[in-house]
């Protein structure tokens, strides 16, 4: 297979987790006869410093045409000190989730046996969690209007959805359920907002097109509780933008690490694969961060290609490196850690 795949590194250790993925990649394209053709493009900051735009046009002329889009991470702490800054490197990923369609964003959260011992959560809570949530993109509250009023002293950002919106999320939802165990929570805040209360009628509308799957609807507040206490009862979890943000994070806990949890992004068109962790800038240029979570992310990305047995292999050597102790110091122990491209390297050689 001949594949186009664009390339934007991004911020802080967005470049050198995404070096680790190429290395990968390109193991597994000699292994399996394929051919990529990488196609680098700028965003966040960087894109700020070198056009004054955190994703320009021609970086979504090169995502556009091409067959999926790799990425690393944004952000900037020159930015988040600066609450008046006109323009911020997030604003590109915004922009660029909002312009590719890709209003579902596919988090899965795994424990790895042999990291069962990293958790801070006991073992016997979390032992065998898989859990998937569908995040909502591209719509609530990033996205509706915010401002100022009051001469500055007043500010709003106001959460809205569409029925289409919840229910493109939700058919999502309701067609993963069916792969998987057939279990499906709507997470929402419907004793409060209203946006929920359309999220809960329109997922309730939908239950009897898919009479096998048994939905649950549970408030974000007792999922963000129980979700650390019995993350074994979920499955399949459904919920809007900003919750589903801040209970990913939360749900990394689970693994170990957020250095390892990949992401799928997907929606109307092509996928865009990236790391759940943030551009971790204090990390940047080290040689520390983890590459897991990119490299398990470009195995989603040929899952999404239709080509299993190759996002298969990746994950096996990726369980490999880490039976070995083959790890960055986020997972070493007190034992002996290596570095971001030790770690690539290893794994594209050992493919
Ligand atoms: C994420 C990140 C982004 C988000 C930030 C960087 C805008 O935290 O992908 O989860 O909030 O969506
Ligand atoms: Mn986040």
């Amino acid at each position: 297979m001949k594949l186009t795949i664009a390339l934007l590194a991004g911020d802080g250790i967005g470049p050198e987790v995404i070096d680790q993925a190429v290395k990968v990649c390109n193991a597994v394209a000699t292994k399996f006869s394929h051919e990529i053709d990488w196609r680098p493009a700028l965003t966040g900051a960087a894109a700020i410093d070198a056009v004054g735009d955190p994703y320009p046009e021609e970086t979504h002329e090169i995502c556009i045409s091409s067959d999926a889009v790799l990425f690393g991470a944004i952000g900037h702490p020159k930015y988040d000190h600066d609450p008046s800054a006109k323009v911020r490197p997030e604003q590109g990923l915004l922009k660029m989730r909002k312009k590719l369609g890709l209003f579902a964003n596919v988090r899965p959260t795994f424990t790895f046996p042999s990291l069962i011992d990293k958790s801070p959560l006991k073992k016997e809570r979390i032992e065998g969690t898989d859990l998937v949530f569908l995040r909502e993109l591209t719509g609530g509250i990033y996205f509706g209007e915010r401002g100022r009023k009051d001469g500055g002293h007043t500010a709003y950002d106001t959460c809205t959805y569409t029925r289409k919106e919840v229910e493109r999320l939700a058919r999502k939802g309701f067609e993963l359920a069916q792969k998987r165990s057939g279990k499906l929570c709507c997470v929402d805040k419907a004793n409060v907002l209203e946006s929920s209360r359309l999220w809960r009628e329109t997922v309730q509308q939908l239950e009897k097109e898919y009479p096998d799957v048994s939905v649950s609807y549970e408030f974000v507040d007792a999922v963000a509780m129980r979700l650390v206490q019995w993350p074994n009862e979920y499955d399949v979890l459904i919920t809007e933008n900003l919750f589903g943000d801040i209970l990913t994070d939360e749900a990394s806990v689970i693994s170990g690490s957020m250095g390892l949890m990949p992401s799928a992004s997907v929606g109307e068109s092509i996928g865009l694969y990236e790391p759940i962790h943030g551009s971790y800038p204090q990390a940047a240029g080290k040689d520390i961060a983890n590459p897991l979570a990119t490299v398990l992310s470009a195995a989603m990305m040929f899952e999404d290609f239709g080509l299993a047995e190759e996002a298969g292999a990746i994950r096996e050597v990726v369980h490999r490196s880490l039976e070995q102790g083959m790890v960055t110091e986020d997972l070493a122990d007190g034992k002996k850690t290596y570095g971001t491209s030790e770690v690539g390297d290893w794994l594209a050689a050992h493919l």
